[in-house]
């Protein structure tokens, strides 16, 4: 025998110096949850260990997480009213406005994302608007898009991330934006966005369950690959500057299918329900949770994966920050 791969596992430092990839904190984004209404702040029960904040909670939860070397947020907001049109998502002081201008008031330095969406927004939980059959209409919806990521470009958001999945969104928020002088606005493209059960407790979450029918309209079927690569390239064309495959554990073969095929930084969404099928294994002692956490974000790395949101962030920070 000539080769003994062995060799270089015998101990922690021969290891660690062939190690091929590793996790860093400055790679990862922390999604927060941010609630008009102080009644609908506190635990989420599919979610064990996270949180949905007031504005002032959420702003001292940044600081923490920056203290700790989490540096980027992704935000979704919770909203006191929902109607048919989402119209407390396109208000200049809607909650998501305000958390915008508060966490950039206090940490400036903290790159601030907001996912643009209209499911938790409106009364029926579809991300778009409805046509008089009930369908999606993608155009309508659209121009309610743009409206409100103008919003959250005026309150000084650094990236927005489209996750509603409707045709042609990008090319329109990139024009708007330029169009208003919100040219140093970056677009973090939800593109590979599938129709996935694994978003069950964002929903609980969010309160964003669809009233009617389901999101396969709009969102990816699980089936297709070679889709996702269309979605992606059109995303770029239309003027993504990071684009995104979600969820992230089932769907890893995407990941590395887009890093081979495109020269930008893609982005990994961990989403609630991989979060939740862990946390559960993890508190019925079936699972060793720091252990299998670590397995997931370096398997995003592997996969190519440059940017990865996970609701393990805080957590993983705090764990190094302890040296464990
Ligand atoms: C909004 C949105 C969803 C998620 C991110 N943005 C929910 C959905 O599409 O139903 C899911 C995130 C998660 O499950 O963690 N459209």
């Amino acid at each position: 025998m000539i080769y003994r791969p062995r060799r270089l596992r015998r101990t922690e430092t021969l290891r660690s110096l062939v190690r091929e990839h590793r996790t860093s904190i400055e790679h990862l984004v922390q999604p927060l949850f941010v609630v008009e209404r102080q009644a609908d702040a506190g635990a989420i029960v599919s979610m064990p260990g996270i949180e949905r904040f007031s504005v002032e909670g959420v702003v001292d939860e940044v600081r923490a997480l920056d203290a700790l070397g989490i540096k980027s947020v992704l935000l979704f907001g919770i909203p006191a009213h929902k109607d048919a049109v989402a119209s407390s998502n396109y208000d200049d002081n809607g909650v998501v406005q305000r958390a915008i201008r508060a966490i950039k008031t206090a940490a400036p330095q903290v790159a601030v994302i907001a996912d643009l969406c209209n499911c938790e927004y409106t009364d029926h939980g579809h991300c778009g608007i409805l046509d008089d059959r009930g369908n999606v209409d993608n155009d309508a919806t659209v121009a309610l898009l743009v409206r409100t990521a103008l919003t959250y470009a005026k309150a000084g958001v650094d990236v927005i991330a489209p996750s509603d999945m409707m045709d042609g969104r990008v090319g329109a928020i990139r024009s708007a934006l330029d169009a208003h002088g919100h040219t140093d606005t970056a677009i973090m493209a939800y593109s590979a966005k599938y129709a996935s059960a694994f978003y069950g407790p964002f929903r609980d979450a969010a309160g964003s369950v669809p009233q009617f029918g389901d999101r396969r309209s709009y969102q990816m079927d699980p089936a297709n690959a070679n889709e996702a690569l269309r979605e992606i390239a059109l995303d770029l064309e239309e003027g993504a500057d990071i684009v995104m495959v979600k969820p992230g554990l089932p769907y890893l073969d995407i990941v590395r299918a887009a890093r081979d095929a495109f020269d930008v930084p893609i982005a990994v969404y961990n989403v609630s329900g991989e979060y939740a099928m862990l946390k559960a294994a993890a508190a019925n002692g079936w699972i060793d949770e720091h252990r299998a956490v670590d397995e997931t974000l370096i398997a995003f790395g592997r996969a190519g994966a440059d940017i990865i949101i996970t609701y393990f962030a805080k957590d993983y920070a705090q764990r190094k920050a302890m040296g464990a």
